[in-house]
């Protein structure tokens, strides 16, 4: 009972941020979305998940994708089953006391922990390899970014931070600014873990490599339904004849698996084995994908077309964050010395 009562008072705190640089695919939704998802309906979790377009500034140069990217993954969410009641869904930009924070912590953040951040040193290897000045096409808002992604995990001190493999680096650099602070300010942060999805590493795309933006090699979460069985068609597969036996180690298995039950996938297997043909397996895949989008591929068009609904739903997540931010950056600011 006295475990219940904690579990009460003291819910776990979870927190992820979403970079608004493109089109929501299939590796996203059972990588990341469907679990975030999953876990929201846990009464014993407390969910903040952000968008996160100030880190997306890095990328995203214009108006238009800003805009086209940011509406894509907040309707992507709300189509998804995010429901608002249950998480405290809101823009990063909404809520100012990140990037206060974010300069606070600038100052206890040493260059050389930077200069060592993967996104960073990805960029460095490659001018050198290059040739060229080593921090060529490198903003200010790149090599900080960790620093602001620090920010937005201990504004709200959470603990368990869901992120792809690529985020975890990122994470220990958020965990070591909130050690570096609470030592020189006392016992402020909350010091987070990342928690990383198995599934991320899993999920196939249409070439067999791991479904990635920067491989190519997505399929899209929502588009038409003509787009859709596109993709399928253009998933690779080898010159077997339709009557020659299939194994089930395949790129169109992998991705029925995620959709169908466990008997759709048994019988599915057993007739890839008695030699179903690629077309007809495609023609199926897409059915059985179909199946499961396009009820929320109605959601993602009905929020798509009522933007101010969507624009609602977080200005309120951002209240309700800046609710916890607000008290939060007031006693940073004490611990400081900035205020009284
Ligand atoms: N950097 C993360 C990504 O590229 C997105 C992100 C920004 C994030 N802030 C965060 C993730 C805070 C977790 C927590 O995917």
């Amino acid at each position: 009972k006295v475990a219940l009562l904690l579990r009460g008072f003291m819910k776990e705190r979870v927190l992820t941020g979403i970079k608004p640089t493109g089109y929501a695919h299939l590796g996203n939704y059972f990588g990341a979305i469907k679990p975030a998802i999953e876990m929201s309906k846990d009464e014993g979790i407390d969910c903040l998940y952000f968008i996160a377009d100030y880190h997306a500034l890095t990328t995203v140069k214009t108006r238009e994708e800003m805009e086209e990217f940011t509406y894509n993954i907040a309707c992507t969410w709300l189509a998804c089953g995010l429901d608002p009641s249950k998480v405290i869904f809101y823009k990063q930009s909404d809520i100012p006391e990140d990037l206060e924070l974010g300069w606070i912590l600038c100052n206890l953040t040493p260059k050389g922990l930077m200069n060592r951040a993967h996104a960073y040193k990805a960029c460095v290897e490659k001018n050198e390899a290059a040739g060229v000045d080593r921090d060529a096409g490198v903003n200010m808002g790149l090599y900080n970014y960790p620093v602001l992604m620090a920010a937005d995990i201990l504004l709200f001190n959470s603990k368990r931070i869901p992120v792809g493999l690529d985020q975890t680096q990122h994470v220990e650099i958020a965990r070591d600014i909130a050690i570096y602070f609470n030592n020189r300010y006392g016992n402020i942060f909350t010091l987070p873990e990342s928690f990383v999805e198995k599934e991320t590493s899993i999920l196939v795309g249409l070439d067999g490599r791991k479904m990635s933006k920067s491989y190519g090699n997505t399929i899209q979460l929502f588009t038409d339904e003509k787009t859709l069985q596109k993709s399928v068609n253009r998933i690779v597969t080898d010159s077997r004849l339709p009557g020659e036996a299939k194994d089930t180690d395949n790129t169109i298995c992998k991705l029925y698996r995620l959709f169908a039950t466990p008997d759709e996938v048994q019988d599915f297997e057993r007739r890839m084995l008695e030699g179903l043909g690629w077309g007809d397996a495609k023609k199926e895949l897409f059915a059985k994908m179909n199946q499961t989008i396009s009820p929320m591929r109605e959601k993602f068009d009905y929020y798509q077309s009522h933007r101010d609904e969507v624009d609602v739903i977080l200005e309120e997540g951002a209240k309700k964050a800046r609710a916890i931010a607000t008290p939060m950056l007031a006693k940073i600011k004490k611990a400081i010395g900035i205020t009284r």
